[in-house]
């Protein structure tokens, strides 16, 4: 068996779903095609120094061009699901003009994977903000919120129920975080302010989109994608472990307390009450909507110590020559994803139902003399996970499926194309796939599920 789970695990049963994942602006390429418009992504690639290389999505993995192709590729690796994201830059490309040629590409998509015996899992915002809402304040700007809503309404409406699970947001923390707070993302802003804003108005917009899901797909599952990196204390001092909980209130909770409870978490408004957005008094209970499932994305943990001048410092990696990392210097520890998920459960109540949404390790091998791709680290990767999971699962949480990240190689945000997440990799020049040995064994390991 390509990976080795307990016998008996639930992760082996049938109706644990199993998937891949991709994002649109990762792969789709025709950025200028049948009417697109440019998003803030585009925008980025162009303003040189911010993405490796100067690396542009273009063309990526010239997808919007492979569609079938593609199509037959996932369902060749034997996976239940696939998701990926839709261009909001696609579907209204000018603001009020939704462009039908949009449409027809997703839904080319949905009918294909429906064909193909695949269930749909739609992400409505995977970054790709169009360029014209960013010129307006983007997601500082409240209306951006409205301006979310209205067009998850038209996707919802012209695809219904043929979709099983729409997201509305991949990461709000990286959209936020990283694009208007830290600024290594797009649109590239570097303030703690306006950073917290962007957050709350990702979740307000999350909660205005709920009743059109709802309403124009009633038998599909709802919910929304978060991303967590567990903070771990350096050493075991009462100071490092309180660094390590503030760490995870302001990164993690920031996020999940208000969507489950209606709440911030107050250790950080106490802290930092220069964060606390503006808001009204509203927008929160908006926020708690009741969701579906609570999409994770999981990869790595951090590793902080306390700290006098800030409110922790951030020791990982470099903390010793020890730690296993992948290519893109991201520590291998899957302990983290099992005790998340634990801490979740006893934190939280009502605690929604979780699949995880992504989940992979960024390993650059390339083809060997007769072309076939070696990635030892990826299959090790994923072994550990998936039994990292299973412990989750057998302390009792609450896990219905699994995506690995990535189907193929693609572009890598601000890393450009030089870090590989595929199961499949892509010849940049020819965009020829080949299956990678990771993605033999998850032929294997899908295949072989619930016969033994
Ligand atoms: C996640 C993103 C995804 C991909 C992986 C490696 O943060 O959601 O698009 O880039 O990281």
């Amino acid at each position: 068996m390509a990976f080795s789970l307990p016998k008996n695990s639930p992760l082996l049963k049938k109706d644990f779903t199993y998937g891949v994942a991709t994002a649109a602006f990762q792969i789709e390429g025709a950025t200028n095609l049948d009417g697109r418009c440019e998003s803030i992504w585009d925008r980025f690639c162009r303003t040189p120094g911010k993405v490796l290389n100067d690396d542009h999505g273009d063309i990526a993995c010239d997808h919007y061009h492979r569609v079938e192709q593609d199509l037959d590729l996932i369902q060749s690796l034997g996976v239940d699901a696939y998701r990926f994201s839709i261009a909001w830059p696609r579907i209204e490309p000018s603001p009020d003009t939704w462009n039908e040629a949009g449409f027809a590409f997703y839904e080319r998509i949905i009918n294909g994977l429906i064909e193909r015996g695949i269930k749909p899992y739609l992400t409505l915002y995977h970054w790709d903000l169009p360029q014209y809402l960013e010129e307006k304040g983007g997601w500082i700007n409240r209306e951006t919120a409205y301006r979310f809503a209205v067009y998850a309404q038209k996707v919802v409406a012209r695809f219904g129920d043929r979709v099983t699970a729409y997201a509305t947001f991949n990461e709000p923390w990286c959209s936020a975080f990283l694009g208007y707070r830290f600024g290594n993302h797009a649109p590239g802003l570097q303030s703690d302010r306006l950073g917290f804003q962007a957050a709350h108005h990702l979740l307000l917009a999350h909660g205005l989109a709920l009743p059109a899901l709802r309403e124009y797909a009633p038998n599909a599952e709802h919910g929304i994608v978060l991303n967590f990196t567990p903070n771990y204390p350096l050493t075991d001092s009462k100071q490092d472990q309180q660094a390590a909980s503030f760490a995870d209130e302001e990164h993690s909770h920031w996020f999940l307390q208000p969507l489950l409870t209606g709440s911030y978490p107050k250790s950080i408004i106490e802290q930092h009450p220069e964060w606390v957005p503006t808001q009204l008094d509203e927008d929160l209970v908006i926020i708690a909507r009741d969701i579906d499932f609570l999409g994770i994305n999981f990869y790595t943990r951090q590793v902080v110590s306390a700290s006098d001048q800030e409110d922790y410092n951030i020791i990982s990696p470099q903390v010793d020559g020890s730690m296993q990392l992948t290519d893109i210097g991201w520590e291998v520890f899957p302990q983290a994803l099992t005790e998340l998920l634990q801490g979740f459960k006893k934190r939280y109540s009502n605690l929604p139902p979780i699949i995880i949404t992504e989940n992979g390790a960024a390993d650059n091998t390339s083809p060997n003399e007769n072309g076939e791709v070696i990635d030892s680290m990826r299959v090790a990767y994923y072994n550990d996970h998936l039994n990292a999971l299973h412990n989750a699962i057998e302390s009792g949480v609450n896990i219905s499926g699994y995506f690995a990240w990535s189907l193929m190689d693609n572009f890598e945000w601000a890393e450009g194309y030089s870090q590989r997440f595929g199961i499949v990799y892509v010849d940049y020049e020819t965009q020829k796939r080949t299956i990678k040995h990771s993605g033999y064994c998850w032929q294997e390991f899908l295949n072989k599920r619930g016969k033994d």
